[in-house]
């Protein structure tokens, strides 16, 4: 059976002396946790997270890789520097790459191509807006989001990837998916995934996002399609992630 995987986004924020507080919180209250778990953290916390979780349970993620080794790519960091720095998981393709910084699904392909190739797990996020749920096109369009960005990709290095559904309409806004609703978009990935690369489709984790907390963690997590969840604001608070990490206590 998959593992589940619980990820904290903390996407900008916590400078290095929060960010060892935080951890620093977070690891006795997590440390029996039946699940993965990983902070993706901005990269400057990366040396002070990497030191605070050392002995511990908790695994070191980015929030983006560039596609290239090195080069004149004012800004980024590669998928060895990442490596480099203790970094395991790889955020790739999050709604607000694509939003505000142009991320478009053929720039994941090239990202997640780099991140795997340096020995990181990728985590891939799709998901829909609220007017294409609206339109009805969630279906088809979480399906072509996953399959572009797997790409080129062997069924075992599928196997090995996280894909986090995010539906847009949810981040941030308190607004979840219900339970019924993420199953059923999760289980229509997980079929798009098994059309292109059969069995590996078992194997893939594929993790909900938007607006979990500790509240409704343990309903989603409860579904079968369900294999674990990608948290943003709840993720900022050693107490709330543990209580989403602990979901089913
Ligand atoms: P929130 O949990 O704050 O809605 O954010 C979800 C998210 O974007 C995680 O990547």
């Amino acid at each position: 059976m998959r593992k589940a995987i619980i990820a904290g986004n903390w996407k900008m924020n916590k400078t290095p002396a929060e960010a060892k507080e935080l951890v620093t919180a977070l690891a006795p209250l997590v440390k029996d946790a039946e699940c993965d778990v990983v902070v993706c953290t901005p990269a400057v916390d990366f040396a002070a997270v990497s030191e605070a979780i050392k002995g511990t349970n908790i695994k070191l993620g980015a929030e983006n890789v560039h596609w290239k080794e090195s080069g004149a790519f004012t800004g980024e960091l590669s998928a060895d520097m990442l490596k480099a720095c203790g970094v395991e998981y790889v955020i790739i393709g999050h709604s607000e790459r694509r939003q505000y910084f142009g991320e478009t699904d053929a720039t994941v392909n090239q990202r997640v191509h780099a991140a795997i190739k340096a020995g990181l797990i990728p985590i891939i996020c799709v998901g829909e807006k609220k007017e294409e749920r609206e339109a009805g096109y969630t279906n088809p369009l979480v399906s072509y989001q996953t399959l572009i960005a797997l790409t080129g990709l062997t069924a075992e290095q599928v196997a090995g990837v996280v894909i986090a559904y995010e539906p847009v309409w949810a981040i941030g806004t308190g607004l979840t998916a219900t339970d019924e609703q993420a199953n059923e978009t999760i289980g229509v990935i997980r079929a798009a995934i098994r059309s292109a690369y059969g069995d590996a489709a078992d194997k893939v984790r594929i993790q909900y996002g938007g607006s979990m907390n500790p509240k409704n963690a343990k309903g989603l997590m409860a579904q079968p399609e369900i294999d674990g969840g990608l948290i943003g604001g709840a993720s900022l608070k050693a107490e709330d992630f543990s209580k989403v990490v602990k979901y089913n206590a």
